[in-house]
């Protein structure tokens, strides 16, 4: 599956020096991860969370950012897709199958790509692959302090439905929920 991203400007030569070409935007490329793209989902996951320091506990942080042996005990029961542009991983996103429902989890887009529909190539994913499971509903939660994320789960259909308070390292997290 795939999306289109944001129009990319290059400068190509031989041409004057005063003219520039518009190149095609790279295409968005959503794929499921294999165990050859664990060092670099947990790259991906470190440059994210590594920006929040030293505003988040650190403690949320070291968990946030799986070693590869860690993030292989992450890809027990849960379905990983990544999002790459021009080969470089910009965006993942878990789906964890339970019960008749399909949970959303460490849904994350590297700082140099986001607002150009990374995350919302992945919950589309998400969505399908939950769909594809015959799941009733899809779930997720999100830091009270991410306002970005409680947007895009709100943009994309989602409704909020509950909070959790204290839930993750003293953290306020806000709960979203889709019916299928
Ligand atoms: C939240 C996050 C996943 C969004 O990723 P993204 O690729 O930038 O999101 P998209 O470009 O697909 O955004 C789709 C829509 O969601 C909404 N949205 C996304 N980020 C937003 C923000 N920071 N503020 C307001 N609205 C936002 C907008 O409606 C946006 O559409 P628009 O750009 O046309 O206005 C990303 O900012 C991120 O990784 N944040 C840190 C980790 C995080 O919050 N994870 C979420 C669960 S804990």
């Amino acid at each position: 599956m795939g999306a289109q991203g944001s129009t990319e400007r290059v400068e190509e030569g031989p041409a004057s020096a005063n003219q520039k070409a518009v190149a095609a935007p790279k295409p968005l490329v959503v794929e499921r991860l294999t165990h050859q793209d664990v060092p670099n989902i947990c790259a991906l996951y470190k440059r994210v969370w590594d920006a929040f320091r030293p505003e988040l506990p650190s403690d949320l942080i070291k968990a946030w950012e799986p070693t590869p042996l860690e993030f292989t005990s992450w890809m027990e029961g849960v379905t990983y897709f990544a999002a790459r542009r021009d080969g470089k991983m910009v965006g993942a996103v878990g789906c964890e199958l339970s019960e008749g429902s399909c949970r959303i989890v460490h849904l994350a887009v590297d700082p140099d790509s986001r607002r150009q529909g990374v995350a919302r190539a992945l919950t589309t994913a998400a969505l399908e692959w939950a769909r594809h499971n015959n799941s009733h509903s899809i779930w997720a939660d999100a830091l009270e302090r991410f306002g970005g994320a409680a947007e895009l789960f709100k943009h994309l259909g989602f409704a909020e439905c509950g909070i959790f308070h204290k839930h993750y390292w003293n953290e306020d997290v806000r709960l979203f929920e889709m019916m299928l």
